[in-house]
C-alpha cells in the first residue's frame, strides 16, 4: 500500500536526514536541562554562590534556546519537505488522470476524483510532515529519558514503565473504538462532495427547476451525516487527554511520595527527584507523539490507499507497441466495422451494441439515425477509439484502429461531442484548440463553414469576446456551431458530428451541411442527427435501433422499405405540415 506512494517521498531523502538530525539536537539539549536543575537545587543553591547559579542558570537558558531553534528549524524542513511531497504526489495523480479513457473515468466518480486529489493529499502530506518530524523525536526522547531516569534512580523505573504500559492499553482501546467510524467519516466526505459537484454543475437546472430547497435539504443531510461522524470519532478521542493527565499526575504522584521517602532517607537527592519528574514528564511526552503519528498513520491508511487505487489504474486505452518501420499514419477516411460487439461494462449480458457490419468510403457523408438509447453515441466512439470494441474490429483508412498511435488517430478523427464544451477563455483561444497554428484566415474559414462567423463577428470583441466558464455567454446554437468549427479546424480525414445541430435551426443547418459538401470533399462526413432533414441528403443512412443496425440505405430506399425510417419521416413532416 504505501509502496506507491513511497516513491515520492524517497525524493525528500535529504529533508527527512535533516529534519533527524536537528530533532536529536533538539532531544538531546532537552535531556540535559532537568540534569542541570539537579545540580543547581542540591548543589549551586546550598553553596549560596550567586556566580554558580547564575552561571549554570544561564547554562539552562541557553540551552533552552538552542534546542527550540534547533525544533523550528526541524519543524521548518519538515514543512517544506511536506508540502513538496504532497504537491508531487497531486501532480502525478493529476497526470494519471488526464491518460484515462473514457472507460477508466466511467469507473471514478468525478466527486471522489476530487476528494482524492485535495482532501486526501492533505491528509498524506500532513502525516508525512509529522512522521519525520516526530517519529525521529518520540523514540529519541523515550530512549534517552529512560536510560536518564534508570541511571539517577533504578528503583524508581517501575513507575514510568507502568505509565507506558497503561497509556498503551488506553491508546489501542481508543483507537479500536475509533477507527470504523474514521473511515465511515472519509466515505462520507464522497457523499458530500458529490452533493456539492452535482448542485453546482447543474445549478441552472436546479433553479429552473426551482429545486433550491431539496437541493439545500440534500446538502444539509450529506454535511450533518459527516458532521455527526466527525463529533462521534472526535468524543472517543478527546478521551485521550484526560487519560494522559491522569497517567501523568498519577506517575509524578508516586516519584514524589516515594522518591520523598528516599529522601528522608537520605539515598536520593531532592534536585535529583525533581529532575527524575522532569524525564518522567518527557517519557510520556514521547509517547503521545509515538502515539500521534501511529494514529494519523492509520488514519491517513485509507487515503494512500484511494490515492494509490488511482495510480494503480490500469489505463485501458494505450498505444500498441511500436513498430520497426515506425507507427503507421491513418492513410484516408475510410472506416470498416466487422462483426463489432461492444458493451459498456464486461459483466453484462446484453452487449449495448451487436453485430455491427459498415463500410464507409473516404469522402461520403454518411447520416445515423434512431431512438434515444438507439447506441448513435456509442457507435461513432469506438472510431476515434474513446472505448475499445469487445468482439470485432474497426478498421480506419485499412487498418485497424488499435494499430495507429492514440493521437495519431485522434488528429486524424475529429468528433464533435453530444455532451460538448467550450473553456474559460476567448472565443479564439477555444478554436485554437482544434489546430494550435491556424492562421485568422484559416479561423475565418473554418467559421463561415460552420456558420459560426456572423455571429462572432457580430460581437463587439469579434474573435475576442470572452466566453466565461464552460461558454456561458453564447447561446445552445452558437456554442454548438463554435464546436464544428474547432472540430473543422483539425483538418480531419473524418469528421463526426453527434447530434450537433440540434439547437440550429433547420435553415442554417443547411448551409452548414451545403458548406460541407463544398469544402470538405476528401473528408468522410457521420453526421448522427434526430431531424430526417439533417441526413436525408446523405450518401447513405443508418438506421439503429437497440444496439442493431436495422438498415441501411439512402432516402429513397429507406423510404421505401424501412419501417422505422418511415415513421420518423413521416411523424416530422407531419410536424411541418
Ligand atoms: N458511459 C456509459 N456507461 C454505461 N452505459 C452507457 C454509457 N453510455 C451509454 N450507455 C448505454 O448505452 C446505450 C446506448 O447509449 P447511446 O448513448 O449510444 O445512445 P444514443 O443512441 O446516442 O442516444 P441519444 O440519441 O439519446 O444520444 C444506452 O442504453 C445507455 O444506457
Ligand atoms: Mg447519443
Amino acid at each position: 500500500m504505501f509502496r506507491k506512494i513511497l516513491p515520492y517521498a524517497k525524493k525528500y531523502r535529504k529533508e527527512t536526514v535533516w529534519t533527524s538530525l536537528l530533532v536529536l539536537g533538539e532531544v538531546l539539549l532537552e535531556i540535559f536541562i532537568p540534569l542541570l536543575m539537579a545540580d543547581m537545587v542540591d548543589k549551586a543553591i546550598p553553596s549560596g554562590e550567586l556566580a554558580y547559579v547564575i552561571k549554570l542558570g544561564g547554562l539552562m537558558i541557553l540551552m533552552a534556546l538552542i534546542s527550540l531553534t534547533c525544533g523550528a528549524a526541524a519543524a521548518r524542513v519538515a514543512s517544506v519537505a511536506g508540502a513538496g511531497f504532497g504537491s508531487d504526489v497531486r501532480a502525478a495523480l493529476f497526470n494519471k488522470i488526464q491518460q484515462f479513457s473514457f472507460a477508466n473515468v466511467d469507473r471514478y466518480s468525478k466527486p471522489s476524483l476530487i476528494t482524492r486529489l485535495t482532501t486526501d493529499i492533505n491528509y498524506i502530506q500532513m502525516t508525512f510532515m509529522m512522521v519525520i518530524r516526530i517519529l525521529a523525536r518520540g523514540p529519541m526522547m523515550l530512549v534517552s529519558a529512560g536510560i536518564m531516569a534508570y541511571v539517577m534512580n533504578p528503583r524508581l523505573t517501575p513507575i514510568f514503565v507502568v505509565g507506558i504500559l497503561v497509556f498503551s492499553v488506553g491508546m489501542v482501546a481508543l483507537f479500536q473504538i475509533c477507527y470504523p467510524r474514521l473511515m465511515v467519516m472519509l466515505k462520507k466526505y464522497d457523499g458530500l462532495n458529490a452533493a456539492i459537484q452535482e448542485n453546482l454543475i447543474a445549478i441552472r437546472v436546479v433553479k429552473a427547476f426551482v429545486r433550491a430547497d431539496f437541493e439545500k435539504q440534500k446538502f444539509r443531510k450529506a454535511n450533518d451525516e459527516n458532521m455527526e461522524m466527525s463529533v462521534r470519532c472526535e468524543r472517543i478521542m478527546n478521551l485521550q487527554m484526560p487519560l494522559i493527565l491522569l497517567i501523568m499526575y498519577g506517575s509524578i504522584t508516586a516519584v514524589i511520595w516515594f522518591g520523598g521517602q528516599m529522601v528522608i532517607e537520605g539515598s536520593f537527592l531532592t534536585g535529583q527527584m525533581v529532575s527524575f519528574v522532569g524525564y518522567v514528564t518527557q517519557i510520556l511526552m514521547s509517547m503521545i507523539m509515538i502515539a500521534q503519528v501511529l494514529v494519523s498513520t492509520i488514519m491517513t491508511r485509507a487515503s494512500i490507499t484511494r490515492i494509490g487505487e488511482v495510480l494503480d489504474e490500469q489505463v485501458e486505452i494505450l498505444d500498441p507497441p511500436e513498430p520497426a518501420e515506425g507507427y503507421p499514419a491513418v492513410a484516408d477516411g475510410s472506416i470498416e466495422f466487422d462483426h463489432v460487439f461492444f458493451s459498456y461494462h464486461q459483466e453484462s449480458e446484453q452487449p449495448n451494441l451487436s453485430e455491427i457490419n459498415l463500410r464507409i468510403k473516404p469522402g461520403q457523408t454518411v447520416g445515423i439515425i434512431g431512438g434515444t438509447g438507439s447506441a448513435k453515441t456509442s457507435l461513432v466512439q469506438l472510431i476515434p477509439r474513446l472505448y475499445d470494441v469487445t468482439g470485432g474490429s474497426v478498421r480506419v483508412g485499412g487498418r485497424d484502429v488499435r494499430e495507429y498511435r492514440v493521437h495519431d488517430l485522434r488528429e486524424a478523427v475529429s468528433m464533435v461531442l453530444q455532451k460538448n464544451v467550450l473553456f474559460s477563455g476567448t472565443i479564439r483561444e477555444n478554436l485554437l484548440w482544434g489546430d494550435a497554428e491556424a492562421t485568422q484566415e484559416e479561423i475565418e474559414a473554418a467559421c463561415r463553414a460552420a456558420q459560426a462567423h456572423d455571429f462572432i463577428s457580430a460581437f463587439p470583441d469579434g474573435y475576442n469576446t470572452d466566453l466565461g466558464q464552460g461558454g456561458v455567454n453564447v447561446s445552445g446554437g452558437q456554442k454548438q456551431r463554435l464546436c464544428i468549427a474547432r472540430a473543422l479546424l483539425k483538418k480531419p480525414k473524418i469528421l463526426i458530428l453527434d447530434d450537433s445541430t440540434s439547437a440550429v435551426d433547420t435553415a442554417t443547418d443547411a448551409k452548414i451541411r451545403q458548406a460541407f459538401r463544398e469544402n470538405l470533399k476528401d473528408t468522410t462526413k457521420i453526421i448522427i442527427a434526430q431531424r430526417v432533414s439533417s441526413v436525408s441528403d446523405a450518401d447513405q443512412i443508418i438506421v439503429m435501433d437497440d444496439g442493431r443496425i436495422d438498415a441501411v440505405g439512402t432516402h429513397e430506399e429507406l423510404l421505401a422499405t424501412n419501417e422505422i425510417y418511415r415513421e420518423v419521416y413521416h411523424s416530422q413532416q407531419k410536424g411541418v405540415a
